[in-house]
């Protein structure tokens, strides 16, 4: 096995699941803030105050009711208030990333730090001052930043006041923002991404088979369009700032299957590559819509609000690399479905040939190869991975180890599998495991939902000394890095 010579191994999170401080520095709130944790069969809950004083809660993609206003209610926990408090120990985090050999560590800034409503003029100084800290850290450590604009945390005023991405406006806010990122850290970050999982707007709709309303396609496709030309100009302002920057975008990779040889199943399946997956990449690398996007606004009456200056931005802003989180394979079928997987962000057919872990994911090594073999003969940009991984429980031994084979085996499977593509001439630049350290889970806001090489002593109540420890896998990824992926032994 061998991998190209630089190739940029590393590990990924996000701000809103790492950092905390989420009161500290000059930061604002964001959605995650008033996002309380769930598990595997319960959802995260939304809270909020009513128009007459009366506390009440949400789940994702519902509406908060007229005059309502989000809050943090006191008879809840909030666990993206303190994360894994990465704003305090990033100097540690950052020691242990260099002592693994990351050659990369992608990260996110919350946009909330930075302009605390979003609708700011000018930037809030100390939390610039806090991420450039954090870029020279990883740099004396040898670790070159890949920086996400955006993963999933909007400041809350926005959402509040202005409506989400469905609004138009929030196109300028977001320009601003990632102007100020590209100005402020020029020099110290050369690779970006601006949306994380930006499609998940779309999969989330389809979910658990729900029988949503036209107008929520249509909300879910404007949001859409919206977040495409704010990439787009991102794009564009990235590179007039700084040349060498590459910038990416960064699609919810999963690789999709038809349940059975029924050729409505195999076209059912191209549907759904199509809807989930080739929708945003087609986008974001070359510049228009695909053939089949006007059957989809189709199918739920869809009218999207195009301006005539987007369609050139969309072209002018495409993107140098394509990169994707993968975790998972799923089914599509037109048949009846016996036996169904639940479990938080996968739901539909199992999979008779694959397990699944704890959370209803389902492994599936030759997915990852059939994905990036499939997008980069569509794109032929270079790829990256830039999330896979296991959320496993962890035990920690009494004398303090903790032994993860399980999440080992996972790794090995998965960089076999994406070495097989880099064979078969796919030109992968890079991999950055998802939650390098243990963070809280993005899905169900748990923390024992675990995927870390690095183990932080928290638990779901919020109870625990941030410590952090190195697991078995700590160890084997570090030689794996040190072999540049030849070396997959235990
Ligand atoms: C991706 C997100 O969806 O998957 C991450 O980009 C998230 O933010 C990761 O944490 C794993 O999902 P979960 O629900 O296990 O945290």
């Amino acid at each position: 096995m061998s991998f190209p010579k630089g190739f940029l191994w590393g590990g990924a999170v996000a701000a809103n699941q790492w950092e905390g401080g989420w009161q500290e520095g000059g930061r604002g709130p964001a959605l995650t803030d008033v996002t309380t944790g769930g598990t595997v069969d319960t959802p995260r809950l939304i809270t909020y105050i009513d128009k007459d004083g009366k506390h009440g809660t949400l789940t994702r993609g519902q509406k908060l009711p007229e005059g309502a206003h989000y809050a943090v209610l006191d008879e809840y926990h909030y666990p993206n208030h303190d994360a894994v408090d990465g704003y305090h120990h990033y100097k540690e985090d950052i020691a242990l990333f260099g002592e693994m050999g990351f050659k990369q560590f992608r990260m996110s800034i919350s946009w909330s730090r930075l302009y605390p409503k979003g609708i700011e003029n000018e930037p809030n100084k100390e939390g610039i001052e806090f991420y450039r800290d954090m870029f020279r850290e990883m740099h004396k450590h040898g670790i070159e930043p890949l920086v996400t604009i955006w993963h999933f945390d909007t400041p809350l005023y926005l959402e509040e006041e202005l409506g989400d991405w469905k609004n138009r406006e929030l196109i300028d806010h977001f320009v601003r923002f990632a102007n100020t990122c590209f100005k402020e850290f020029k020099g110290l970050v050369h690779n970006w991404l601006t949306f994380n999982e930006i499609n998940n707007t779309i999969q989330f709709l389809d979910m658990g088979g729900a029988n949503l309303p036209d107008q929520a396609y249509q909300d879910a496709y404007q949001h859409l369009h919206h977040q495409f030309v704010a990439s787009a100009k991102a794009v564009q302002i990235g590179h007039a700032i700084d040349p060498t920057n590459k910038i990416g975008c960064m699609i919810c990779g999963i690789t999709w299957y038809p349940g059975t040889c029924d050729p409505k199943d195999i076209l059912a399946n191209r549907h759904a590559w199509e809807k989930n997956i080739f929708y945003c990449g087609d986008v974001q690398c070359r510049g228009e819509y695909g053939t089949y996007a006007k059957r989809l606004w189709k199918e739920h009456n869809v009218k999207l609000d195009i301006k005539d200056e987007d369609y050139e931005d969309l072209k002018r802003g495409t993107v140098d690399m394509y990169t994707f989180s993968y975790y998972m394979s799923q089914l599509v079928t037109t048949h009846e479905v016996k036996e169904k997987v639940g479990g938080n962000f996968s739901a539909g057919a199992k999979n008779e040939y694959l397990k699944y872990s704890d959370w209803g994911w389902a492994t599936d090594a030759d997915g990852l190869q059939y994905y990036l073999e499939m997008i980069y003969d569509r794109y032929h940009k270079p790829l990256m991975v830039v999330e896979n991984g296991l959320g496993a429980y962890d035990t920690v031994e009494a004398d303090g180890s903790i032994h993860d084979p399980f999440r080992i085996e996972y790794y090995r499977l998965h960089i076999e599998a994406m070495n097989r593509a880099i064979e078969n001439g796919v030109d992968v630049i890079g991999y950055t495991t998802w939650g390098c350290i243990d963070v809280v889970s993005a899905g169900t806001g748990e923390m024992r939902k675990r995927y870390g090489f690095i183990y932080v002593d928290m638990d779901d109540e919020g109870k625990g000394s941030m410590a952090r420890s190195r697991k078995d896998s700590f160890f084997w990824y570090k030689k794996v890095i040190a072999s540049n992926g030849e070396d997959l032994s235990d």
